[in-house]
């Protein structure tokens, strides 16, 4: 406790973020250390998980004392340790997860383990007072895309999730095709600005009639056969409209589905979560739709979008009080299902 706040420590770590934030109560950020691997990364063009494994093992240390520095607090001070324990890279999981069992063993501290897509639904308690449960998420990052029915802030069922590519993964593929670099998704954000999203017409993939799974490697693929075509022909292509075809074709099925699944379930609220949340074409298509279908939309801000600690702390310190605590058997999942 400090100050009489009961103090949550969050800690993540499942692909190549290593985060360690402090939480006092629900939603009172005390600090949100983020030590970000794009760097390193990007001349692979995407993550190798051994090496973020390796990374995280390098960097856990410094970041958990800058939290702790940060909030101005000791561990003593803290009263529960929530940490990422799937889905995600096995290894990068298991250096989140062998750090936190250390300290709660060694300060005597529960623990709790978070389902990395509740953490990122979780981010928007942090901001939003007013959400409660029940309410719709829609959940698009690097790894996931995922409709969901939040039905209790320990009790979720997916509505829809992808077949194939999540939705920043497509982003981070057509990117490296189209030579931008890594991570694509904020690259081929602010092309598009420049571009016609109607030059190029895209193929949405809506599977069967009523469904509210998303598939997005066939639009993927329109994308490949369109540039090697242009090739083949010796004909010019314009980036910026590529861009902004694609990033068109993805949100409008995003943005439908989501509409579809409030729709469906009568909810009212609808919060967005995950890196691809950030996307200024998704905020602003999705935001029209919501208002029109009489939809309150919470998008949180982009750093509580990404991967971070304060997410994990938010879901953790939910779960502990409805009762839920881990022991030091916890172990890292890497297909996790969110109904834990
Ligand atoms: O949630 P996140 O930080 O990590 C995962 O859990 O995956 O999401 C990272 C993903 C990357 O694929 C990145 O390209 C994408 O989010 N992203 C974006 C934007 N900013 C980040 N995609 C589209 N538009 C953006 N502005
Ligand atoms: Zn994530």
């Amino acid at each position: 406790m400090k100050d009489g706040k009961f103090i949550t420590m969050g800690i993540e770590s499942s692909c190549d973020e290593t985060s360690v934030a402090i939480l006092a109560d629900e939603r009172e950020l005390l600090s949100n250390v983020i030590a970000s691997q794009i760097a390193v990364h990007r001349v692979y063009g995407g993550v190798v998980p051994e090496i973020a494994s390796r990374h995280h093992l390098t960097n856990f240390n410094r970041v958990y004392q800058e939290a702790l520095d940060g909030a101005g607090i000791t561990l003593d001070d803290v009263d529960l340790i929530g940490v990422t324990c799937g889905p995600g890279l096995v290894g990068a999981l298991l250096m989140g997860l062998a750090s936190a069992k250390a300290l709660a063993f060694a300060g005597k501290k529960p623990l709790v383990g978070v389902h990395h897509i509740q953490g990122h639904i979780s981010a928007n308690y942090l901001e939003y007072p007013d959400l409660k449960p029940p309410f719709l998420a829609l959940v698009v990052s690097g790894g996931h895309t995922h409709i969901i029915d939040v039905k209790g802030y320990t009790e979720y069922e997916v509505l829809g999730r992808t077949r194939d590519d999540a939705a920043g993964e497509a982003f981070d593929k057509v990117a490296r095709v189209l030579g931008l670099g890594y991570p694509g998704g904020p690259l081929i954000d602010k092309l598009a600005k420049e571009g016609n999203p109607e030059a190029v017409d895209f193929k949405r993939v809506y599977l069967e009639k009523d469904s509210l799974d998303f598939s997005f490697s066939g639009t993927k693929t329109g994308v490949l056969n369109y540039l090697n075509q242009k090739k083949l022909k010796g004909e010019e292509v314009c980036a910026a409209d590529v861009a902004a075809g694609f990033q068109a074709a993805v949100v409008e099925v995003i943005v439908k589905k989501a509409v579809m699944a409030a729709e469906r379930t009568g909810r009212k609220q609808l919060a967005l979560a995950g890196g691809v949340a950030a996307n200024s074409c998704l905020r602003e298509q999705l935001g029209r739709a919501c208002s029109k279908a009489g939809i309150a939309l919470y998008c949180p801000s982009p750093i509580l979008c990404t991967d971070n600690g304060g997410m994990i702390a938010a879901a953790a310190y939910r779960r502990f009080q409805a009762g839920i605590a881990d022991d030091l058997y916890l172990d890292a999942d890497p297909s996790l299902p969110i109904e834990i």
